[in-house]
């Protein structure tokens, strides 16, 4: 099975969860918009009813709108079931979520769920956080140099740039930078030690946040509840 179906697997196990009536929190990425297309499929065949959708980004609500998931803002009714994918996911469900750019508002809406799947591929399971993925982490524009001079300090930080080599703008307005670190032991102590940088405003480490685990791999889709041993 090619990557992008164990993508498919683990989103679609995931929306398993998702029962009429519930509001979903949407996330963003090729493993995201697979679940976004299997609820606006369930929607259509009238397997799930009154669905409404919170959009992570600009992409995953112009997708929503494409392929009939209604929307609604952040903040107009709690979220029952937030669904996303990662960049990596490492012991007790700690991930790096932010290759997509789009981390900042993730976060904010996987935090504010009452329950967060992470979905994905078993290639992105880690021993350790950062071991095979930059962290990525959204700072403003204001004082960059700042900013970055202060990152130093924590590991190597490249300004991310967009397909015409501009600084990539994130749907906040914001920059990325993404950070080679070495393997992360403590990624609470890491997460809060960068939130010391003023300039950084959301780190794309997700820390006690998820809830349960989809990892789609050759033998089938692995449910992995946080708290369960590894
Ligand atoms: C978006 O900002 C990211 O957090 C994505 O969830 C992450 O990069 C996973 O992307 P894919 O599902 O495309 O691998």
């Amino acid at each position: 099975m090619d990557r992008d179906a164990l993508k498919a697997a683990a989103a679609i196990a995931a929306v398993g969860e998702v029962d009429s009536g519930m509001v979903v929190g949407l996330g963003t990425g090729s493993t995201a918009g697979h679940a976004v297309r299997e609820i606006a499929k369930l929607l259509g065949a009238g397997r799930l009813t009154d669905i409404v959708g919170v959009p992570t980004s600009q992409a995953t609500a112009d997708l929503a709108d494409e392929v009939g998931v209604p929307l609604i803002i952040p903040g107009e009714a709690t979220i029952d079931l937030a669904i996303d994918g990662a960049d990596e996911i490492g012991p007790e469900l700690a991930l790096i979520k932010g290759g997509g750019g789009a981390l900042l508002r993730e976060k904010v809406i996987a935090a504010s769920a009452r329950r967060f799947a992470v979905i994905s591929d078993d290639s992105k399971m880690v021993a350790a956080l950062g071991s095979s993925f930059d962290l990525p982490l959204e700072v403003v524009q204001f004082g960059l140099t700042i900013t970055i001079d202060a990152l130093a300090k924590f590991g190597e930080p490249h300004l991310r740039l967009d397909d015409s080599e501009a600084p990539y703008v994130t749907d906040n307005g914001n920059y990325i930078i993404d950070l080679a670190v070495l393997p992360i032991t403590d990624p609470a102590a890491t997460n809060a030690a960068l939130h010391n940088v003023p300039g950084v405003l959301a780190t794309g480490l997700f820390v006690g946040i998820a809830d349960v685990a989809y990892i789609a791999g050759a033998g089938g889709v692995r449910r992995i509840e946080a708290g369960s041993p590894a």
